[in-house]
């Protein structure tokens, strides 16, 4: 589904900065991956790149078999950490934006697909306001149902639940978990909240400060209905913790 190989970046411009050194990551069709890393070690960076909005320096990138970065485009669905609606449309019409752009529908049917799901993201009697009417959390929620409709093979979550309370981030992250199935095959996301990817991933990767690359690899157990014990979580969590050095209580 997705293969990093070897990849690294180094935006030149007055000051060279080497962003990323020597990344790899494999996920498969059904996985669903964390990133977590300290504050500019790469993360967003490495989103574009495999988005194909930035060209690595070198190494390798292929998501659902494409190679080609414009392909490679049409292949993931992106909720960037900026939360990029258009001022002056609508709630309703900034969900549907991704799915009229794609030209995946036309505007009505793709208002409907969008209204159905607004009470489900605690939306409903908004559908009218216009961004600047919204709080940052109802923000980053009309973004995340933008891109989630798209149902693109390949999911890059950029932190979505960065400023919603604890209930909503909760709601929101057990609707994902239960649902992005339904629209894509393969699922990354960039979170600073440990529990949180291990709430809803496979694998936790881990990266190093910048120049940013991986520095551990650690599997979530899930036992039959897909919950991870609370020893389990434990463990995984002193696991994640240790490759970022936090030290933890033993
Ligand atoms: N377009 C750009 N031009 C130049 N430098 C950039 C550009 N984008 C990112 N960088 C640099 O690359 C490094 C990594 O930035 P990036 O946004 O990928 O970090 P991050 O891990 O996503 O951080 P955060 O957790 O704070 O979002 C930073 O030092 C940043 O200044
Ligand atoms: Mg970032």
């Amino acid at each position: 589904m997705l293969s990093v190989e070897g990849v690294a970046k180094t935006f030149v411009g007055r000051r060279p900065v080497e962003a990323l050194r020597d990344v790899s990551l494999h996920v498969e069709a059904g996985d669903f991956v964390s990133i977590v890393g300290p504050s500019g070690c790469g993360k967003s960076t490495l989103f574009n790149l495999i988005a194909g909005i930035e060209t690595p320096s070198s190494g390798r990138i292929a998501a659902g078999g494409e190679t080609d970065a414009d392909r490679r485009r049409l292949s993931c669905g992106y909720m960037f950490q900026k939360d990029l609606l258009f001022p002056w449309r609508s709630v309703l019409d900034n969900a549907a934006l991704g799915l009229e752009v794609a030209g995946v529908c036309g505007r009505a049917e793709a208002r409907s697909r969008a209204r159905e799901l607004l009470p489900r993201f605690g939306l409903e009697g908004f559908e009218g306001h216009r961004p600047a009417e919204l709080s940052g959390g109802m923000r980053q929620r009309v973004a995340l149902l933008r891109t989630l409709l798209l149902k693109r093979p390949l999911l890059l979550l950029d932190e979505p639940f960065a400023s919603l309370d604890a209930l909503t981030r909760r709601e929101l992250q057990d609707w994902l978990r239960s649902t992005w199935r339904t629209g894509s095959e393969a699922a990354l996301l960039v979170t600073h909240d440990v529990r949180e990817a291990i709430y809803l991933s496979d694998r936790v990767y881990v990266m190093s400060p910048r120049p940013g690359s991986i520095v551990a690899e650690v599997a979530v157990p899930r036992g039959a209905g897909g919950s991870t014990g609370a020893l389990a979580a434990a463990e995984v969590e002193t696991a994640v913790l240790r490759a970022l050095q936090i030290e933890t209580a033993a």
